[in-house]
């Protein structure tokens, strides 16, 4: 059973091809004790190519250039993850393609080119949100994550607090009222012109600063909820930076990166506690674009060992956007409903 997937929501153009686990070891025919109780999807390909270098001189993505390029690079990204993979299209059993939310330009891309496969080779699509594949990426590695989870998905465009009580059932606790935690860093690093993603360069400049340097207090919303706003943080970090003279060269930057960064994290690790004393999860998953942040994965770990929880991060590759994580929801839809057929009407949703 193979499962050709295709994601192309914001800014990157990728695609996978995932084999289903081999469902024999579950049922055990492997020697007793031997073998994984849930068996991971093999990940034969998983080809992701960033369009970081188009956006870069405008500090965030331009939604028409992100679907100009993915109409560019999808059929040679489709045709290498084929390759790759050492399969022919015509041995796909199953197509997943993102079908929100994100960008609704550069999902049409994918959606389209994915319906035209899926067509042509006469063979199921299935749809799949973007969020759940975020949330599904640490399964891929790490299969049998005890249920309930409670899952923290912080990415450029959403940070949320799911609760996945059963596989493919997720309940949305709390989420972003304002910018999403992965806009705050790319705005501010935009703000101080030190380039695109701005995650990754925060990480970078702020390393060796001092995060107590500068004083930021983990914001709350007035009706004590679970959702989050990042707001409020971006507009006290933009007037530090004005008071201080916080520039590129300035030698309190560091101190100043770092201290955004430790509040974001302490932000969003302290929202999943409070969700934790709420719901009794038996674990804890990370995950998103921002995951691949040193500090936070670090706070996330901290939290989890005082709670006594298993804590799951996915690794780097799979916590940005990559079409693995949306074939790894795919496989499951599928084992849970077999008999699919391709919808044609299938629709894209940028919300
Ligand atoms: O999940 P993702 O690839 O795309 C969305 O679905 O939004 O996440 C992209 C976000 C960007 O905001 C980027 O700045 C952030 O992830 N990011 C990081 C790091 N690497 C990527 N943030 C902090 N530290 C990093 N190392
Ligand atoms: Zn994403």
């Amino acid at each position: 059973m193979l499962v050709l997937a295709i994601e192309t929501s914001c800014d990157e153009t990728s695609a996978a091809v995932l084999r289903a686990p081999d469902m024999a070891t579950k049922a055990g025919t492997c020697p007793s004790g031997a073998c994984p109780p849930d068996p991971a999807p093999h990940i034969l390909s998983n080809i992701v190519l960033s369009q970081d270098e188009v956006h870069a001189p405008y500090g965030g993505v331009v939604p028409e250039l992100a679907s100009r390029q993915h109409i560019k690079t999808i059929a040679p990204t489709v045709g290498e993850a084929i390759a790759r993979a050492g399969v022919r299209l015509d041995e796909i059993d199953l197509y997943a393609v993102t079908q929100g939310p994100g960008l609704i330009g550069s999902l049409l891309v994918g959606l389209s080119f994915a319906k035209g496969l899926a067509y042509f080779h006469k063979k199921p699509l299935i749809g799949i949100d973007h969020l759940h594949a975020h949330l599904e990426a640490c399964f891929l590695e790490d299969p049998a994550i005890a249920y309930p989870v409670l899952g923290l998905l912080v990415s450029g465009g959403h940070t949320a607090l799911y609760l996945i009580e059963e596989p493919l059932s997720y309940k949305l606790l709390g989420k972003t009222r304002d910018d999403a935690a992965g806009e705050a860093l790319d705005k501010i690093a935009k703000f101080l012109g030190l380039g695109y993603p701005g995650g990754p360069v925060i990480e970078k400049l702020g390393k060796g600063g001092d995060a107590k340097a500068f004083p930021f207090a983990v914001p709350r919303t007035k009706d004590r909820s679970l959702d989050f706003s990042f707001s409020g943080l971006k507009t006290g970090a933009l007037k530090l930076i004005r008071e201080n003279g916080i520039m590129a060269e300035n030698p309190r930057l560091a101190d100043f990166l770092a201290s955004f960064e430790e509040i974001v994290a302490r932000t969003l690790i302290d929202h999943m506690q409070a969700a934790a004393d709420q719901v009794q999860p038996k674990s804890l998953v990370l995950c998103g674009g921002v995951a691949r942040n040193t500090r936070l994965r670090t706070r996330f770990q901290e939290f989890a060992r005082r709670a006594g929880l298993d804590a799951y991060v996915p690794s780097p590759k799979l916590c940005t956007d990559n079409a693995a994580m949306v074939g790894a929801v795919a496989l499951k839809r599928f084992a849970l409903t077999p008999g699919l057929t391709t919808d044609l009407d299938l629709d894209a949703f940028a919300r």
